[in-house]
């Protein structure tokens, strides 16, 4: 909207700026008479993800066009996420594995507790089994591993030999954990929920 003669439009730029004015006036008016934790609150109520911010911590993923034996890798909150539609013997060779044969027998997965075992059924979105959902960074230093690659039917992190098995689990190799799954679900039958 245009502004009326005499009218200033602020904008939300000036706003932020604004409010990050307020909070270096507050943070050093409170140096001088407050104590050091009655400070901290602003600094942390500053940090807080805006309204957009928030948005973008959630994506749609449509996996309507993902054949099964294949993977699409989408890019979420700056790194890659692997969706990956297992076929019949991926899920066979899976959930065929003894929690005794891993390295991590945690879940890694946010959306169950946290004391969840790394069964395979543990690890995927689905009952069935048939969609895996997993962060596509190595546990070890944080390269992206190879899909369909490896000693174990699954990924291969080419930086320094970490072998991850048909459920993203860390089975060989100096990675410390296995693959970790993150927030999601199925919006409805074709699309995922990313966070
Ligand atoms: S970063 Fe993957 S094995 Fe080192």
């Amino acid at each position: 909207m245009r502004p009326l003669k005499g009218e200033v439009l602020v904008s939300h730029a000036d706003d932020h700026a604004g409010t990050r004015r307020d909070f270096l006036y507050y943070a050093t008016a409170g140096a001088g008479v407050v104590a050091t934790g009655a400070a901290v609150w602003p600094l942390v109520n500053q940090m807080n993800p805006s309204a957009d911010t928030r948005a973008l911590a959630s994506i749609m993923v449509d996996v309507s066009g993902v054949e099964a034996g294949t993977q699409i890798t989408v890019k979420w909150r700056g790194k890659p996420v692997f969706i990956r539609r297992r076929t019949p013997d991926d899920i066979e060779k899976g959930r065929a594995v003894a929690l005794s044969d891993l390295v991590d027998t945690n879940a890694e997965n946010a959306n169950l507790d946290s004391a969840a075992t790394a069964e395979d059924k543990n690890r995927t979105l689905d009952e069935a089994g048939e969609w895996l959902v997993m962060m596509g960074v190595c546990t070890h230093l944080g390269c992206v591993p190879l899909g369909d690659a490896g000693d174990f039917d699954g990924w291969f992190c080419p930086c320094h030999g970490s072998h991850y098995d048909m459920a993203g689990r860390i089975r060989k190799g100096p990675a410390p954990r296995n693959l970790p799954v993150p927030v999601a679900k199925f919006e409805n039958e074709t699309t995922i929920k990313l966070g």
